[in-house]
Parts: C-alpha cells; structure tokens; sequence
C-alpha cells in the first residue's frame, strides 16, 4: 500500500554563502505533505521556497531529516519518481518540444504518453523549435518534460508565472486532474489568490514555517476574504502578537 505522506521533514535546514558570510536559508522546518494532494508554497521572494524544492528534489545540501515517498532526499531510490520543473527554463531552445520531451523521456526511462501535448495544448506546434514559442507555451513545454516519466511527486517552481489568466486556469486545471489520478504535487507562487487551488498551503517567511494549513482556514483563520490580505494578515500577527485584536483571534 503507498504510504500516505509523500514528503516529511524535521528540523530542515540550509545554509548557504561563503564561510564568512553564512545566511540561514531554512531555519528548522517541519513539514508534512499529503500523497495525492497539491500543495501550495507561498511567500515573499528570498524566503527559501526554490531552496525547499532542491531540498526535496536532493539537489541542496541539508540538515535535519527529510524524507520523500519513503526514502531519504537525493537517495538512488528516487530517481525516476520525481519530477522538477525549475524556475528558469530547462529546455534545448534549439531543439523542437517533440525533441525535448523525447530526450527527457530517455533521461526518466520512459516514453512520451502520446495524450501529453494535447494535455499542455501544444499539439498545435509540437514539431516548433522551443526558441520560436511564446512564453506561455515554453511554460507548458518544460512542464511537459517534467511529466515525461509519469513521475509520483511533481515539484514545481512558479509554473504560472508570466502567464496569463486562461492558460493559468488551464494548468491549475491540469495540476488538479494530475493529484486525482494520485499524483503529489508541490507548487509554489507568487500570487497569493493561486492558494484557492491547492488543498493545502505552506507559507514561508525568511527561511521559517510562517503557517499551514487548508486555504478555507487560512481565511476564516483571519477573517479575511482575499489570499492576499489573509497573508498580510498572518505577517502583522506574527509581528505584533500583542496587539488586542490578534489575541481575541489566537487566545493563549
Ligand atoms: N548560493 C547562495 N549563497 C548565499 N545566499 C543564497 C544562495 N542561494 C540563495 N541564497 C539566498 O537564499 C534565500 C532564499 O532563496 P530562494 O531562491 O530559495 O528564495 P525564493 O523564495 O525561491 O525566492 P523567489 O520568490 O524570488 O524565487 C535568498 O535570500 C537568497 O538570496
Ligand atoms: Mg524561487
């Protein structure tokens, strides 16, 4: 039977910079994400949300424990069940989608599922080379060759960014059908509102656990209506626990 928790961590922690100028990237986090589920990574730029990826993805150096789908990060084990889509793009420019996602296929051991492009709506120009597509498409495309190898965990760095609203609920979408067949996946995002989509939500502040939680909580949590001022609101209590109006809502 697959075990339940696709990812786990304790007392997670990375350091990065020069020996004399070390920065506490991930200061201690606890972690725990459902199989099955898509899990929403949200918070300011620099807080540790790609550096958490690597972690899981075991490319980043660590302390503290970290377990993904029963193994620990970066073991052998792994190779093959995971997917990552970076931040920036990692695809061949030179090289047509039909290229790419068939190198990338090999790479996983694995073949194209022929379903795949009218998935990501590329049938249209899959024999384009990746240099000549727009920036919404190359999106898809990278996405693509993270899927190849119909992996279990997908990690996925800000896949929405630059894109617009259509395409965007497109892959939201997409994300969704993905968890339903079993799949996990772990998203982050700039944009707060995108937390509506996720059935579970991490957000990070300066390399710590801020809050997490079921998006419906994060909002009646704070009395709130928008992700964004839900967010907002979570800062200012984290900041100012003292104030009266954030101890009526988190009594001691
Ligand atoms: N090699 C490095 N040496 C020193 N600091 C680093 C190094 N790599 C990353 N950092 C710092 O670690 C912090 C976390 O970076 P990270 O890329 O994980 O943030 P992020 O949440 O993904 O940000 P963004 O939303 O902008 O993508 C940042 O302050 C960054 O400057
Ligand atoms: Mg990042």
């Amino acid at each position: 039977m697959p075990h339940s928790t696709a990812v786990e961590s304790r007392d997670l922690r990375v350091s990065l910079g020069s020996r004399r100028r070390r920065v506490e990237v991930l200061q201690g986090l606890d972690l725990h994400i459902a199989t099955g589920s898509i899990t929403g990574l949200f918070g300011p730029s620099g807080c540790g949300k790609t550096t958490l990826m690597r972690c899981i993805a075991g490319l980043q150096h660590h302390s503290g424990d970290l377990r993904v789908l029963d193994s620990p990060a970066g073991s052998p084990a792994l190779r093959g069940r995971l997917g990552y889509v970076t931040q920036s793009p990692s695809l061949y420019p030179e090289l047509s989608i039909d290229e790419n996602l068939a190198y990338f296929a090999r790479l996983a051991g694995g073949r194209v599922d022929p379903g795949l492009l009218d998935t990501l709506g590329l049938a249209a120009v899959h024999e384009n080379r990746v240099a000549d597509l727009s920036g919404g498409q190359r999106g898809r495309a990278s996405l693509g060759a993270a899927l190849v190898g119909d992996p279990e965990l997908l990690i996925m760095d800000e896949p929405t960014v630059g894109l617009d609203p259509v395409i965007r609920a497109q892959l939201w979408e997409t994300f969704r059908g993905l968890a339903a067949a079993g799949r996990t996946l772990l998203v982050s995002s700039h944009v707060m509102e995108e937390a509506g989509h996720c059935d579970h939500l991490i957000l990070l502040r300066a390399g710590r656990l801020l809050w997490e939680g079921a998006p419906a909580d994060l909002l009646a949590g704070t009395g709130t209506r928008s992700y964004e001022d839900a967010f907002l609101a979570i800062i200012e209590q984290h900041e100012h626990p003292e104030h009266p109006e954030h101890q009526e809502r988190s009594p001691r």
